[in-house]
């Protein structure tokens, strides 16, 4: 484990209280009130009721262009007026891993068009993407986002647009967790 290995660790302390947790799809998680994110290697025991892991990791879809577009507009984590934030743990199906590379990035952005929809709600929500899958979590990924309450309509139509898409077919288990800072 290195330095970009984070814990989200759900108990009865931490920096974010819990709003909601909705079970989009497969098996739920346990209702907590807070959420607290630490370094993995600064954790020293604090496991709460669940501890979902993941690190962060190069870019695996986005083309240069995309990228650079993305590193153009995004905002930083941690900006004081973003008091909201989700963690949108997902499971992706084991035909989408069956798929080659080239496979998922069609239907990942030719077919659902995720990065060009998202890109539209940049800068006002401020994301980081989890890695889990290699190390024996139960999500695939760990998503994580950052928005000023006023910002909660766009947020709720962007998740609701990429649910709708070929992509989301190949979803197994997603949790929909809402936070506000404490
Ligand atoms: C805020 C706007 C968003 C932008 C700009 C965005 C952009 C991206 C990009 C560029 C990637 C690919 C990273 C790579 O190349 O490896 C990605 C991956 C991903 N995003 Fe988003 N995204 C956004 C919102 C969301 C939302 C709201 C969700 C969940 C509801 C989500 C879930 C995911 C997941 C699960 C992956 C990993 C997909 C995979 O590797 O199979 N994203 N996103």
């Amino acid at each position: 484990m290195t330095t970009n290995t984070f814990d989200f660790i759900g108990g009865d302390k931490g920096q974010w209280k819990v709003i909601s947790i909705n079970t989009v799809c497969g098996l739920p998680i346990e209702t907590v009130q807070y959420l607290d994110i630490l370094p993995h290697l600064t954790n020293t025991g604090n496991k709460g009721v669940w501890t979902l892991t993941g690190f962060t990791s190069n870019v695996r879809y986005a083309e240069k262009d995309e990228r650079e577009k993305l590193i153009a507009v995004q905002s930083d984590l941690g900006r004081p007026l973003a008091t909201y934030a989700a963690l949108i743990p997902i499971r992706k199906t084991e035909s989408w891993w069956t798929m080659a590379q080239d496979e998922r990035r069609k239907i990942f952005e030719a077919k659902s068009h995720h990065t060009e929809t998202g890109l539209k709600y940049l800068p006002a929500i401020a994301r980081r993407l989890y890695h889990c899958r290699d190390i024996g979590q139960p999500f695939d990924f760990l998503t994580w986002f950052e928005y000023a309450p006023e910002d909660s309509v766009k947020f709720e139509e962007l998740v609701k647009s990429l649910r709708e898409t070929e992509e989301w077919k190949y979803v197994d288990r997603e949790m929909d967790i809402r936070l506000i800072k404490s």
